[in-house]
Order: C-alpha cells, then structure tokens, then sequence
C-alpha cells in the first residue's frame, strides 16, 4: 500500500497487526519483570503517544504514566543532534522504577540525553521500550534498552505516531520512504 506525505512517497512496511502482536509480547514481558514495582511510564511526546496507548493498555501491572517533549528532528528527515526540551517531567522519579517509551531511536542522542538527565534525579532504575531501532543509526551507547519492538534498517519511516513534517501520525501502520 502507497501514500503520500507532503512532499515524500511512503509504502506500508509494519502492518497495524503485526505492531499489536508485537505491543502485547511488550506487554507481557513488563507485566512480568515490573510486577510489585509500579513502574513510572515516561512517553516522549509527541511521536509515542500511540504506543504508549497501545501499550498501557496491555499492561494488567499497577503503572504510572506521564510525558516529556523532546524535539531532535526539527521537521527534516534527519536527525540535527541537537535536543531540544519543550515539555519538562512534572514527576518526581527519585526512587521510581522509570521506563521510557519512544517511538524510534535513530542516533540515540535524545534518549542518551534524557537517560542522562533522568540520572541526576535517582530514579530505582532506567528501562527504554521502544516501538522502532535504527541499529545502523546509533552513534550513542545505550545499554538502557531493555524492549524493542522492530529493528529497522535506516530509511525514513512515518505512521502509528511518526511524523514528516508534523504529517502522517495517524497513519495506521509503519510506512517507509520510497523514491
Ligand atoms: P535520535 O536522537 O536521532 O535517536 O532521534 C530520535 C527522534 O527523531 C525520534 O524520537 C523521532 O521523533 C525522530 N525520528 C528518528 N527517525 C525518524 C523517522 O524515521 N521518522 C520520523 N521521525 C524520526
Ligand atoms: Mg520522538
């Protein structure tokens, strides 16, 4: 399946069935290792907010949910290194089990800078769950991915949250870049 967003051709690459099969496996595996433990669930806005939906709603744990905004991207269809913080945390995380959730680590500068930052406040532990990984990408160490979803090779993908020029989250699957 094609679609066109703004200026870019896309083709359907990770169908909506197959990211809730995968959001459910997720699910279990954090029901599991975070039972008795309430986790802090920390979306980075805006990209995760549909699966940080999708994936609360698996969850049958005692959690609890809050957001950042973080901007690296900048409109483009690459990453500028650059992190911007729009949205602070709001919640305490001293002594929390915390587990962030975003929708794509590309060169994993946002979510070592914000790994980072957590640090200084001495949460109990540091987890990311992340929908998609760009392996070839990553130019940051990041042993704090402990769920990924789908590992993708490094093409611009859009959909279930990703966006190209803020267009294109609503889309329902994944779809990459096609020329
Ligand atoms: P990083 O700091 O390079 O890891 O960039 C991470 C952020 O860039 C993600 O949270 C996304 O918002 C954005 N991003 C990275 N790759 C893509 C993509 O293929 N499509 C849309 N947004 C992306
Ligand atoms: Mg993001």
């Amino acid at each position: 399946m094609k679609t066109r967003v703004a200026d870019l051709d896309f083709e359907l690459s990770i169908t909506y069935s197959v990211i809730e099969r995968r959001v459910q496996e997720i699910a279990t595996e954090i029901n599991v290792q975070y039972a008795g433990k309430t986790p802090l669930l920390v979306g980075i806005l805006n990209g995760s907010f549909i699966f940080m939906a999708d994936l609360v709603k698996e969850l049958t744990i005692a959690c609890e949910t809050a957001f950042v905004k973080l901007a690296s991207y900048h409109g483009g269809t690459t990453s500028t290194r650059t992190v911007r913080t729009d949205l602070d945390l709001k919640s305490d995380v001293r002594g929390r089990h915390v587990i962030l959730v975003e929708d794509i680590i590309d060169t994993g500068h946002t979510m070592r800078y914000l790994v980072n930052k957590l640090k200084d406040n001495s949460p109990a532990s540091i987890a990311i769950c992340t929908l998609l990984l760009k392996p070839d990408a990553l130019e940051a160490n990041i042993p704090e991915i402990k769920y990924t979803g789908f590992e993708i090779p490094n093409e611009f993908v859009v959909g279930y949250g990703l966006d190209y020029q803020e267009l294109g989250r609503n889309l329902k699957g994944i779809f990459k870049r096609v020329d």
